[in-house]
């Protein structure tokens, strides 16, 4: 584990929940009930990862919106469902629970929620598990430019990137599942340097099997953050 590219910071873009129902002739939110159960495996597999100190989810994105109103009130429930049965795993795994974007549109019984969450969990320490919440890269940039300018503070890359929501800003990898091959606004400045990986599985069918095949490349591949 120890050889090769260290890996502190995974971000993964969960995608192909409503293909992966249909091939099976089920409901788009069967595939989103089954990415939740996903989310919890990978969660598992990061905290005993001895390398891995954050793993940052995209969750709900803000464009996200644009869907049916009856699949955005059933990825609210489940996100809800989700925070409220995941409180053993955070504890017992020693997870941090982090939310980033903007999450005031969201009902005040899951903000409490959220809130909640991050409190129960703030002293945990062997992983950070970020949920991005009705978030956009170019919007989360633009918030922490505008608190420099408030603050009075130069805007310089250490001071926006300190100035940003996601801790440990820096991501080493980021993995889109499901085949397409966009970064759809997640983490802009945060991905400077990332190796990029997509794969076609599904999200629902992805595994930590899966992932641990894509670390050991990762860990092959040679970074030369702009060097030679
Ligand atoms: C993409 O599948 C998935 C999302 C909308 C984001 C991820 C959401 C989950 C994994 C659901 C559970 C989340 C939590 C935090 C409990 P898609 O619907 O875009 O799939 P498609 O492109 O095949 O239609």
């Amino acid at each position: 584990m120890s050889n090769g590219n260290t890996l502190r910071h995974l971000a993964i873009i969960m995608d192909g929940n409503g293909r992966w129902a249909k091939a099976k002739g089920l409901r788009r939110t069967k595939g989103h009930e089954k990415g939740a159960e996903v989310i919890r495996d990978i969660t598992r597999f990061c905290a005993d990862h001895d390398e891995i100190e954050s793993v940052t989810f995209y969750a709900f994105s803000t464009e996200n919106w644009k869907r049916p109103q009856s699949e955005v009130n059933f990825l609210m429930r489940l996100l809800e469902r989700y925070l409220k049965n995941e409180t053993s795993t955070y504890m017992e795994h020693g997870i941090r629970f982090l939310a980033i974007g903007d999450t005031s549109a969201f009902s005040p019984a899951l903000r409490e929620r959220i809130r909640q969450t991050e409190e129960m969990t703030k002293e945990n320490t062997r992983l950070t598990q970020i949920l991005a919440l009705n978030y956009g890269g170019r919007a989360e940039i633009v918030h922490a430019v505008n608190r420099l300018i408030n603050e009075g503070s130069p805007v310089n890359e250490e001071n926006l990137s300190s100035a940003l929501q996601t801790p440990y800003s820096d991501i080493d990898l980021l993995i889109r599942t499901s085949g397409e091959e966009r970064i759809s606004n997640f983490l802009l400045w945060q991905i400077s340097y990332a190796e990029l990986y997509f794969t076609p599985t599904y999200w629902p069918d992805f595994t930590p099997g899966e992932l641990n095949t894509i670390i050991d490349i990762y860990k092959k591949r040679i970074r030369r953050f702009g060097g030679i």
